[in-house]
């Protein structure tokens, strides 16, 4: 192991420098950013300039990245849909990877993950960073102290009134997989599985619809991200769902609905950044993040009470806090984790069962029937 972790980066878009350029940057007492890639060159050589050692090399081609021997760790930054092939390359490669949300497109995929994460030896996390978020943590705080007693109903909802990701690859089927149940279902349902601590499910029934994600309209947030304007993509080219909804039956007899939109006509304009909420209902209480804080309604001298616990903080996220530097404890943790000080908090079991669940309602939508697990 290096004296200072040797850290290289796949994909250089987005996500890259909206969360881990400026996360691992938070962590340079133990990690240093070595290596940049991207299909677009540009954009690795961008990163590798602001971020980078002053000899930090520049690819277009991972596999090159990956044959570095001197690098400890990789971060997998692409689009869905190709998690799976750099992230087995990386392990196979003896490095320690943090691969974005989802894990993969498939169940299938994040099966071959899985296994070569166990024949590597090697650390494998994936990037669900409202785990994190301190609402949740106060939510998880209250269901581990029993406020809640026996979870039996949950809904995992990530809904925008009118807020399609215009840039990147989201709404191309080949790159991603599907629409806002893979891209932000996913973090709603990983929260709701692990404020419950359940990751069995027994079955799951889902729709995905296609309506208004290929109108103008669908991508109009009433925000000025430039990029997000309607006249900057061509709705013709949309290939995924807009909504998706899931019912997920657990072994336990628990049940979870799921809900993810990018356009819906609802009453509620959440806007393009509106972010994972959970209502969990159990025998002794319940509470929701739905204003962004815990509210815990439960029944106090025999009446109905309603407790609001904490108050709103922004994210551990360093793009999305104004400028402030927060701890992003995303990267911490791996960091951490990588050098055998702790273990890691997402663990790639509990992602694999994310997306298990996730490909099972897109199966159940296209097939009309349930998806029954073994
Ligand atoms: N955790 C979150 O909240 C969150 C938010 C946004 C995106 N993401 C995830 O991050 C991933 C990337 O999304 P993004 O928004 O950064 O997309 P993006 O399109 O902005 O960036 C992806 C980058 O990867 C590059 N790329 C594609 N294939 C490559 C390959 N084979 N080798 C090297 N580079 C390659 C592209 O050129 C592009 O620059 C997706 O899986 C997405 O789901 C997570």
């Amino acid at each position: 192991m290096n004296a200072k972790l040797k850290v290289g980066f796949i994909g250089c878009g987005g996500i890259a420098n909206g969360k881990h350029f400026p996360g691992m940057e938070q962590q340079s007492e133990y990690a240093e950013m070595v290596a940049f890639c991207d299909l677009i060159r540009e954009r690795a050589e961008r990163a590798a300039a602001k971020y980078g050692t002053a000899d930090a090399k520049v690819y277009t081609d991972y596999r090159e990245l990956l044959a570095d021997k001197s690098i400890d760790a990789v971060f997998v930054l692409t689009p869905n849909v190709s998690h799976a092939e750099i992230t087995c390359a990386a392990l196979e490669a003896g490095k320690h990877v943090l691969c974005e949300k989802p894990m993969a497109a498939t169940e299938a995929d994040a099966r071959k993950m899985l296994e070569a994460r166990d024949k590597s030896g090697k650390l494998l996390t994936i990037g669900y960073q409202y785990r994190h978020f301190p609402v949740n943590q106060v939510a998880k705080r209250t269901i581990d102290d029993g406020w809640l007693g026996d979870i039996y109903y949950a809904e995992a909802l990530y809904l925008r009134r009118r807020g399609v990701p215009t840039w990147g690859v989201f709404t191309d089927k080949s790159k991603q997989g599907g629409g806002p149940l893979i891209d932000i279902g996913t973090h709603a349902l990983d929260l709701t599985l692990f404020l419950m601590n359940n990751y069995e499910p027994l079955y799951v029934v889902g729709t995905a619809f296609e309506k208004l994600g290929r109108t103008l309209d669908a991508a109009h947030q009433g925000q000025t991200r430039r990029d997000m304007t309607p006249d900057a993509w061509d709705p013709d080219t949309y290939e995924v769902e807009d909504l998706a909804v899931g019912q997920i039956k657990m072994k336990n007899g628990a049940v979870i609905d799921l809900k993810a939109s990018w356009a819906l006509n609802m009453a509620e304009d959440a806007g393009a950044f509106a972010d994972a909420k959970v209502k969990l209902c159990g025998t002794k209480g319940g509470l929701d993040t739905h204003t962004g804080v815990v509210r815990l309604n439960h029944v106090v001298a025999g009446q109905l009470a309603m407790t609001t616990i904490g108050k709103r903080v922004e994210a551990y996220i360093p793009g999305f806090t104004g400028g402030k530097p927060p701890v992003s404890l995303e990267h911490q943790i791996f960091v951490e984790a990588v050098l055998g000080k702790r273990d890691l908090f997402v663990t790639a079991d509990q992602a694999y069962v994310v997306t298990k669940i996730l490909d099972a309602i897109y199966q159940s939508s296209r097939t009309n029937k349930p998806v029954y697990f073994d």
